[in-house]
């Protein structure tokens, strides 16, 4: 016969009425009134966001979601709602990805929100552009909205905590999610500090390559920002060449070598493609990504042209851009007889756009404009979109 002690019976007691407590609660958190009453919230944050400058409203809801993800219940309830569902993974370079959207450069740039973006469906996150040493970038404001064209301008200039901060991010990230198999993989997108000159560029590659190499799953050489003076010219062939080969050569002595892309700029003639695609070819590369922001405003709408005038300088990206991106994917991809593998990046704002851009020989995808203007259910709805 049980015998059970009053205070045994209490405790007892307790529990059940915890349980209850609990599937009550997640009842009520799970519940359509609940997710109803969620989605309102959503649209109402949202708009005061967009009342917000840019920038402000960038860290402002990214450092919310991360108070939100401190707490576990929410961090899984969020997770829960996010889940951008399975069988969508993607086998590249010996890696797999959750799932083909990935998170584009500059939104994560100091790699502080990986568990809240994991949280949100990602398949995978490039952190950075990353330099040697941390920069401010350019003076504020530096970041505008174009929401009747659904893009942005910026001319951030790299701002970044510099490599050693952000290596030590990593390092914790990586102890933390040790034993947790369904973790986003991280490219690590490094860059050349703006006073570097383009001579000696290819020794910043180099630090940030060899300092990020254990914690990041591939690494992206961007030389394709508007915003940092001069960089573009690195995308000449023989300034490729120094580059990239040198990285080569530090990865052939590594046990486990990583797969190295390169990222292009939407503004590339015909002929300025055709050498990144036979350098591409000859020193064999991994990737493409396909591609950065654009210095072309002439496909925005007539007001959106007004407005930029008074913007200044920056690169466009968003639903502008998507179309010029789109074609230079098939291009590369044509080109290259789909043998160099492509991540699309410009302008992809809903399943359509990855479906197109998948087609025509991008292997994954990556967003940043549409994070903000189809807020945080972006991944799962492209992901479901994917599967029909
Ligand atoms: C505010 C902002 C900052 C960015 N910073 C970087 C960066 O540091 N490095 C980089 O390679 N791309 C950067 N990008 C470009 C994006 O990674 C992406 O290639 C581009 O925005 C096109 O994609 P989208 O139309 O989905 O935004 C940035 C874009 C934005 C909007």
């Amino acid at each position: 016969m049980l015998h059970v002690k009053e205070s045994d019976s209490s405790i007892a007691n307790d529990t059940v009425n915890r349980g209850y407590f609990y599937s009550k609660s997640c009842y009520r958190l799970f519940s359509t009134d609940y997710l109803l009453f969620l989605w309102i919230m959503y649209q109402l944050i949202r708009r005061i966001l967009f009342f917000m400058d840019a920038e402000k409203a960038h860290y402002f809801a990214m450092n919310s979601l991360k108070r939100i993800c401190n707490v576990s219940v929410f961090r899984s309830f969020v997770t829960w709602l996010f889940n951008p569902g399975r069988n969508l993974h993607i086998q590249l370079w010996g890696l797999k990805f959750r799932n083909p959207v990935g998170l584009a450069a500059g939104f994560d740039k100091n790699a502080l929100y990986l568990r809240e973006l994991q949280a949100l469906g990602f398949g995978y996150v490039e952190i950075g552009t990353v330099t040697p040493l941390p920069q401010d970038g350019n003076d504020k404001p530096r970041l505008f909205r174009l929401p009747e064209d659904k893009a942005l301008i910026n001319r951030m200039g790299f701002n970044n905590d510099g490599v050693d901060i952000v290596t030590e991010r990593l390092k914790h990230w990586r102890k933390e999610n040790e034993n947790n198999k369904n973790r986003i993989l991280i490219g690590g997108n490094i860059g050349k500090n703006k006073v570097t000159p383009n001579e000696t560029a290819y020794m910043d590659y180099d630090v940030c390559f060899r300092k990020l190499f254990d914690y990041v799953d591939y690494f992206v050489v961007n030389v394709s920002s508007p915003n940092t003076p001069g960089l573009r010219e690195l995308q000449e062939k023989e300034s490729l060449r120094v580059i990239l080969t040198n990285l080569q050569k530090i990865n052939a002595t590594k046990e486990t070598p990583k797969p190295i892309l390169l990222k292009i700029a939407p503004d590339l003639t015909e002929p300025q493609l055709d050498d990144v695609i036979a350098l591409a070819k000859e020193i064999d590369l991994d990737g493409l990504v396909v591609a950065n922001t654009s210095l072309d405003r002439t496909t925005l709408s007539d007001p959106g042209i007004l407005r930029c005038d008074k913007i200044g300088a920056g690169g466009l990206s968003g639903v502008p851009v998507g179309k010029r991106a789109k074609e230079l994917v098939y291009y590369v991809g044509r080109n290259t007889e789909n043998k160099i593998p492509i991540i699309a990046s410009g302008g992809i704002s809903n399943a359509d756009d990855a479906k197109k851009n998948l087609v025509g020989g991008a292997s994954m995808i990556q967003v940043w404009t549409a994070f903000i203007y189809e807020g945080p259910g972006i991944v799962k709805k492209i992901c479901k979109g994917l599967k029909n």
